[in-house]
């Protein structure tokens, strides 16, 4: 159990101290995870990108539904832990796993677009979202907005001990009345 905690805390300060690291390592609560799928409508004709995924447990929980997904993380550690969490759950074949810079990243063929960073990380990813992925492609952010885009739907969730929010774009729609760029 220690060493767990001990392990978490490197990965946290790794986090801190990475070059290109922009947010820490907080995971989304296990119990969102159905939330944001359904959100999302996430199913078999799917593509779900995580930018900065963390331990893979949102791309896995897409796979186990259908979707083929990419875990995006710029920690070696974590990658590692979200290649054990596809394998241990057999989605080793649905998920793609890349160990870089989520700006190194093209996301043209992603049809989901998950995001738990920070309003100024989402704010920084504007420009390459409004870029390079496709009309249609629905963007799933956990409590920060994207500055400027409009949701088409925002969820609030009581989980009892902390209150949490899904902000669903649609690109194409949620950007066309963007003048903050
Ligand atoms: C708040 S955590 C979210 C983890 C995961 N998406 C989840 O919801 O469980 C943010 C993650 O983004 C990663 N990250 C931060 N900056 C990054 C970057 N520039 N490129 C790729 N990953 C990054 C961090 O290492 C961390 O794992």
């Amino acid at each position: 159990m220690f060493g767990e905690e001990l392990a978490d805390l490197s990965i946290f300060i790794q986090t801190l101290n990475g070059g290109s690291s922009l947010a820490p390592w907080v995971p989304t609560r296990d119990e969102l995870l159905p939330y944001i799928m359904n959100l999302a409508k996430v199913g078999p004709n799917d593509v779900l990108y995580d930018l900065g995924c963390g331990d893979g447990r949102v791309v896995v929980e897409a796979a186990l539904r259908g979707a083929r997904s990419v875990c995006v993380e710029v920690n070696k550690e974590l990658i590692s832990r979200a290649e054990e969490r596809a394998r241990k759950l057999g989605v080793m074949d649905k998920v793609n796993f890349i160990n870089d810079d989520f700006f190194n990243v093209e996301l043209k063929n992603a049809t989901v677009i998950y995001m738990y960073l920070l309003t100024s990380v989402n704010k920084m990813l504007k420009p390459k979202l409004s870029r390079e992925i496709r009309i249609g492609t629905r963007v799933v952010t956990l409590d920060f907005e994207i500055p400027g885009w409009k949701p088409v739907h925002i969820l609030r969730i009581s989980l009892g001990y902390r209150d949490a929010t899904l902000y669903l774009y649609i690109k194409g729609i949620s950007d066309i009345y963007d003048l903050s760029i």
